[in-house]
């Protein structure tokens, strides 16, 4: 069985002050419970290590939300996977929608990053999804299926060990709009079966999908309760232990 991950993605938010609270905060809700989920809390480039420091020991991994796929050298204002892995990140979240449309990062980009990462030792959390008007046209599935060959181009079957998809609908990050649990896990069926065909069944099978986009406690049960849903990225409902303890611990229930 596929063990959930529950995936908070602070974005550009709290201060070296709120961050290291909310990760202590975090590190108290699951200490010594020896949970059967795993926990990965993603905060802004200059808390990366302060967070981990106070995370890691509760057993919380740690990931950035982006990285750059060079090495090394004049790339003025750029991360490496080194520099991420030197201070102890787990993971890297890559293609994220607001990297897609604000940042304009197209697929090819989002393809070096998650092979230098993958390469380089970090977990990818490789997000994909629709926007609005692409879901009304029927487009949905054309679109993850771009965004899917495009992102893993190159990354064999084994290196899928250390990928995680994140199926975002861009309609429903920070508007408050969900999925349905019904429009999410026909997504994420989708999405296995491309791996399958792409990969092997025992791929499909071994990969996390994971549902992003307004998760919050009120609907995470239902969502990752869904056959193909293994988990969850989190935005704005990652910003508060409040928030975040009871999405983490809906994974647990629903873990027994
Ligand atoms: P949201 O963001 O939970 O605030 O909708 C999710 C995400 O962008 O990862």
């Amino acid at each position: 069985m596929r063990r959930y991950l529950i995936a908070g993605n602070w974005k550009m938010n709290t201060s070296l002050e709120t961050g290291t609270a909310l990760a202590s905060g975090l590190a108290d809700h699951v200490r010594g419970r020896d949970l059967p989920v795993d926990v990965l809390v993603c905060p802004p480039f200059p808390y990366l290590a302060a967070v981990k420091a106070t995370a890691g020991e509760a057993g919380i991994s740690v990931g950035a939300q982006n990285c750059y796929f060079e090495a090394s050298g004049a790339f003025t204002g750029e991360v490496s996977v080194d520099m991420l892995k030197d201070i102890g990140c787990d993971s890297v979240i890559l293609g994220h929608s607001e990297r897609r449309h604000v940042l304009k990062e197209c697929d090819d980009m989002i393809n070096k990053k998650t092979k230098a990462a993958i390469e380089g030792g970090l977990q990818v959390v490789l997000c994909v999804g629709e926007l609005l008007e692409e879901r009304e046209a029927d487009k949905t599935e054309a679109v993850l299926d771009e965004q899917m060959a495009g992102g893993l181009k190159d990354v064999s079957a084994e290196q899928m060990a250390n990928v995680v998809i994140a199926y975002e609908p861009v309609w429903a990050i920070g508007t408050g709009k969900t999925a349905s649990p019904e429009q999410a896990e026909q997504a994420h069926a989708h999405l296995r079966k491309w791996l399958a065909d792409r990969y092997t069944s025992e791929v499909a099978e071994q990969t996390r999908i994971l549902y992003g986009g307004s998760v919050k406690p009120a609907n995470a049960k239902e969502l990752l309760g869904q056959q193909n849903v293994d988990g969850a990225l989190v935005g704005g409902a990652s910003l508060t232990v409040d928030n975040f303890g009871p999405i983490i611990d809906a994974g647990v229930e629903l873990s027994a």
